[in-house]
């Protein structure tokens, strides 16, 4: 069996300094925040090129967070892609501004610039570009754009850890960057986990309140703030792991090189890689018009895969209220329609990924 991810063999591979980080949390008792949180801030900020980082409970907080520090709020609007994981969409829904979608650019997989400045209304506050599948979107553009029309440029980095754009980490290109650490991520925790990084000192002061009830000092709230604080002993494994993070991702990007030289001529769509970006291969996506025959071609091999994602957010049902129908953003259709992810993960041998290239080879003699 060749699993979609192991986390298994990460945790065995960083088991002594690992136990060792928990204990030591366990030793201080700061559950909640703390010193190893606030460690782990410094060097994730340090690590995206950042001022500043904060730590939170979640990706989803994180955007929230970020975007309640812009001032967002009902009666607003923010621009994104329907073409994400839920998340993204239903933390500006949080916030009360309306999502209002662009489609993607079907080689990248991520906001298709050219039609971001169409999309603009005089209630647009921001945009929140994905960096899907560990490629940057398309950033400079969406920049030019934002400053023309006074918007706040909130990334969603959730899936992006260490992606660069023009030599740029991912995360301090726009205002604030959101990063989830769920545990499967590219720098995942032992449980829920987010940060969001800015260089602007008044967004970092009020997401650090609106993360902590609002407030700086006890029982003093100035804001309607939430509980989305990171935990502590998140905060010391998360110090640990992103030691190791550059490793692991040189790792990723070796084993999609990889799967590009064994899939070039198997007739599926291998994924692009943009001439701007360092791509960190969280997910490694091909296309087929026949899913379902690489799927069960895939599964007489016990090789497990994912598929990100079904079905774009314009047409959720959770999301009626936008009034979109089928056709309103045909490359996101399109591509829920095909993509397919493989096994990808640092620990992948070889092996595992020549096994994965013959199943789709032979899927392709047989019946795609
Ligand atoms: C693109 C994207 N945005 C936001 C999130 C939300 O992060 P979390 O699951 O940590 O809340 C995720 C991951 O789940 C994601 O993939």
């Amino acid at each position: 069996m060749i699993p979609y991810v192991d986390l298994k063999a990460q945790y065995r591979a960083i088991k002594p300094e690992i136990d060792a980080a928990i204990a030591q949390a366990l030793e201080n008792s700061q559950f909640i925040l703390g010193p190893a949180v606030a460690a782990f801030e410094k060097e994730f900020a340090q690590y995206t090129g950042a001022a500043a980082g904060i730590g939170v409970n979640s990706g989803t907080s994180a955007l929230h967070l970020a975007l309640l520090a812009a001032g967002i709020g009902p009666g607003d609007e923010v621009i994104t892609v329907p073409f994400t994981f839920v998340a993204t969409v239903a933390a500006i829904g949080y916030s009360g501004a309306k999502p209002v979608f662009v489609d993607i650019d079907p080689a990248s997989f991520t906001m298709d610039v050219t039609q971001v400045e169409s999309a603009i209304t005089p209630r647009t506050k921001a945009i929140m570009p994905v960096h899907l599948y560990g490629q940057p979107a398309d950033m400079d553009p969406i920049l030019e754009i934002a400053r023309r029309h006074h918007l706040i440029v909130i990334e969603d980095a959730a899936q992006a850890h260490g992606a660069e754009y023009k030599g740029r980490r991912v995360g301090s290109i726009g205002d604030m960057g959101c990063f989830s650490f769920y545990p499967g991520k590219n720098l995942g925790a032992y449980g829920e986990g987010g940060a969001v990084v800015t260089s602007n000192p008044a967004y970092e002061r009020t997401i650090r309140m609106l993360r902590d009830w609002g407030s700086e000092k006890k029982y003093i709230h100035q804001l309607k703030g939430y509980n989305y604080r990171m935990e502590g002993i998140q905060g010391a494994i998360l110090g640990v792991k992103l030691r190791h993070l550059e490793a692991w991702t040189e790792a990723r990007r070796a084993h999609a090189a990889e799967y590009g030289r064994l899939l070039h001529d198997s007739g599926i769509g291998v994924p692009h890689t943009m001439p701007y970006a360092r791509h960190v291969w969280h997910v490694y996506v091909v296309r087929t018009q026949d899913r379902p025959g690489l799927l069960a071609a895939l599964q007489r091999q016990e090789i497990q895969s994912g598929i990100h994602y079904p079905i774009p957010i314009h047409l959720q049902p959770a999301w009626a209220e936008l009034n979109h129908s089928r056709g309103d953003f045909p490359h996101a259709e399109k591509a829920a329609d095909e993509v397919l992810s493989l096994p990808i993960f640092p620990e992948l041998t070889a092996d595992n990924m020549q096994s994965v290239a013959s199943a789709i080879q032979n899927a392709g003699a047989n019946r795609l």
